[in-house]
Order: C-alpha cells, then sequence, then structure tokens
C-alpha cells in the first residue's frame, strides 16, 4: 500500500525543497525573438491583434534589440516587409530590402547577437503564397531556386542561421547545396521541418502582410490530424542536411515535440505562434488571466515537452521577468 507511507507531498512542502527537485528550467538563453521588419527610418507600426508587437523600421529594430542582448537574449528572428510585391517575390533577394539591411546593422552594433533569417516568398509574392505559382498551382522546383537565392543573399548580408518556413520539398538539400557552392558552408538551417496548416497563424499574416489571396497553404504545410508525416520530415529534412530541426505551432503540437525529441537528438526549437500569442495576450487584457503566470507557465511547458529552444513574441517580457527572478 503506497500511502501512507508514501506522501509526494512532503516533496512540495517549501519554496527550496519544490526548487531543488525542479526538472526543467526555463532560462533566457532559451528564447528566440521574432521581429518584422520594414524599409524606412522610424517606422513602428503596431500589430493590431499582436498587441506590444511593432513593424520596425531599422533603426527602431536596433533600439529594441538593445534592451534584448542587456536581459542576455541571444537570438533574433527577422521577418521583412517589403516595398513592392511581384509574381516572383524578388523582392526577397533584394540586397537593398529591410532584411538584409537589419542583419548587416545587427551584426554591426552587436556581433555577438545570433542572427536567424526566415526564408520565403509568402511576404513577398503579390498573391501571398510560400511557393512560386503558375496556373494556379504552387510549383515546388521552381520555388527552391528562388529560396536559394534569398538564403544567398542573407548569408552575404551575415545572418548566422537561416530558417526556411515554405515547406517545398527538397529545400533543405537545396539551400544547403547553394550555401555550400558560395562558400557559406558555416551558415547553419533551421528547418521548419514540421509545420502545420494552423489556423493559429491568423495574427502573423497581418503582421507580415503574408495572407494568400486565393486558397490555402494545405498544399504544402501539414495535416493537422497527422502525426507520423511529422516523423517523414523530419528524417527527410535531417538527410538534407537541417542543423535544428522546428515544429510550429507549439501548444496544440506539444506531442509532436515530445515525438521529434524523441525520434532526433538534433537541437530542437518550438515556434509559440502568433495565434498562440494572441490568446493569452487577449485574455490577459481582459483580466481573465494573470498574464506573467500564463506566460512562464506556458514557456517552461514547452520546454517540458522536449524544446531546447523557443521562438516567441513574449520573448521580452519573459526575459525581463526571468531576469528580475535571477536577482
Ligand atoms: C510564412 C510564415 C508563417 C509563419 C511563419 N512564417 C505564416 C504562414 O505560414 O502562413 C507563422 C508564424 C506565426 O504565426 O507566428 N511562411
Amino acid at each position: 500500500m503506497p500511502y501512507p507511507q508514501e506522501r509526494p507531498r512532503r516533496l512540495r512542502r517549501s519554496a527550496a525543497i519544490r526548487r531543488m527537485v525542479r526538472e526543467t528550467e526555463l532560462r533566457v538563453t532559451d528564447l528566440i525573438c521574432p521581429f518584422f521588419v520594414v524599409g524606412g527610418r522610424n517606422i513602428k507600426t503596431a500589430v493590431p491583434a499582436m498587441p506590444g508587437i511593432c513593424q520596425l523600421s531599422v533603426d527602431n529594430l536596433l533600439q529594441e534589440v538593445k534592451e534584448l542582448q542587456v536581459l542576455g537574449l541571444p537570438a533574433v528572428l527577422l521577418f521583412g516587409l517589403p516595398g513592392r510585391k511581384d509574381a516572383l517575390g524578388s523582392g526577397a533577394w533584394d540586397r537593398e530590402g529591410p532584411v538584409p539591411q537589419a542583419v548587416q546593422a545587427l551584426k554591426d552594433a552587436y556581433p555577438e547577437l545570433v542572427v536567424i533569417t526566415d526564408v520565403c516568398l509568402c511576404g513577398y509574392t503579390e498573391n501571398g503564397h510560400c511557393g512560386v505559382t503558375q496556373k494556379g498551382q504552387i510549383q515546388n522546383d521552381l520555388t527552391l531556386e528562388l529560396l536559394a537565392k534569398i538564403a544567398l543573399c542573407h548569408a552575404a548580408a551575415g545572418a548566422d542561421i537561416i530558417a526556411p518556413s515554405d515547406m517545398m520539398d527538397g529545400r533543405v538539400g537545396a539551400l544547403r547545396a547553394a550555401l555550400d557552392g558560395e562558400g557559406y558552408s558555416e551558415v547553419a538551417i533551421l528547418s521548419y521541418a514540421v509545420k502545420y496548416a494552423s489556423a493559429f497563424y491568423g495574427p502573423f499574416r497581418q503582421a507580415a502582410d503574408c495572407a494568400p489571396s486565393f486558397g490555402d497553404r494545405t498544399t504544402y504545410q501539414l495535416d493537422p490530424a497527422n502525426g507520423r508525416e511529422a516523423m517523414r520530415e523530419v528524417v527527410l529534412d535531417l538527410q538534407e542536411g537541417a542543423d535544428l530541426l522546428m515544429v510550429k505551432p507549439a501548444l496544440p503540437y506539444l506531442d509532436i515535440v515530445r515525438r521529434v525529441r524523441e525520434a532526433s537528438s538534433c537541437p530542437l526549437v518550438a515556434y509559440n505562434v502568433s495565434g498562440e500569442y494572441a490568446m493569452l495576450k487577449a485574455a490577459a487584457e481582459r483580466g481573465w488571466l494573470e498574464e506573467r503566470r500564463a506566460v512562464l507557465e506556458t514557456l517552461l511547458c514547452i520546454k517540458r515537452a522536449g524544446a531546447d529552444l523557443i521562438i516567441t513574441y513574449h520573448a521580452l517580457e519573459a526575459a525581463r521577468w526571468l531576469w528580475a527572478e535571477e536577482r
């Protein structure tokens, strides 16, 4: 009979004991902060569905990243909004575009900062799809050639890690070959290996102005019903040379985070996406949730599920709270 000999509450009696037996720890070094970068100067445009998040011009981005640096946050993930869009998304590999400009400025100002760039076409194509469209179809292999141009543009600007989020087949291998061919063998690839066709990207599409104008992304992103298929994507991306793997979204997919963790020793990143952020913010604004506790618990639980790193729009606030806790 376990009870009364067994009493798990003995180890919950005091804060000091609870701390000693705590299994998972959330650290500021686990967090990656996303940013939306635009051209021009002194621009700071709020994103209505993501309270606290703004589209920033490079000068303002440098200011915001300064605080992150002080708090010890190691990495940023950059998304760009181009001045113009076209059928091929050519703004994505424009060296004068917001992302390469931001990469250069950040690396100059903060050499230690790890700069990760999103590689995708959806913010740059007229129809908002992640690949090139011909006859109403997303063209996989043609898209790979364009993604390679984007990756090289970001690498030339000084990006440490490129993160393809388009979900075309074969993109990790194509990008690895392109980078190596141009002398960028040290640039790492963070693969959105497991990216689901999710409703939780809604607010992001407002922030990055990339909602598809027809159809949806179900011909390239994974079906939320599928778990085994996630494992297939992981195997393929590792074979193609991914250095880090990502599962996205995070919260409704923590079972997938756990499965990928168990299947691979590769560093694992979970993306706590815009819709997950908006839900907590909305509830907190109404006083329905205690924001700080809810955010820190959410991030901790994503780690407990198996993620090494978390991309989150809560990064700056969470870093402030963690920083204060450590003192
Ligand atoms: C674009 C991209 C999306 C996100 C990251 N890269 C949106 C989409 O696929 O529609 C979503 C991120 C978020 O919701 O926070 N390829």
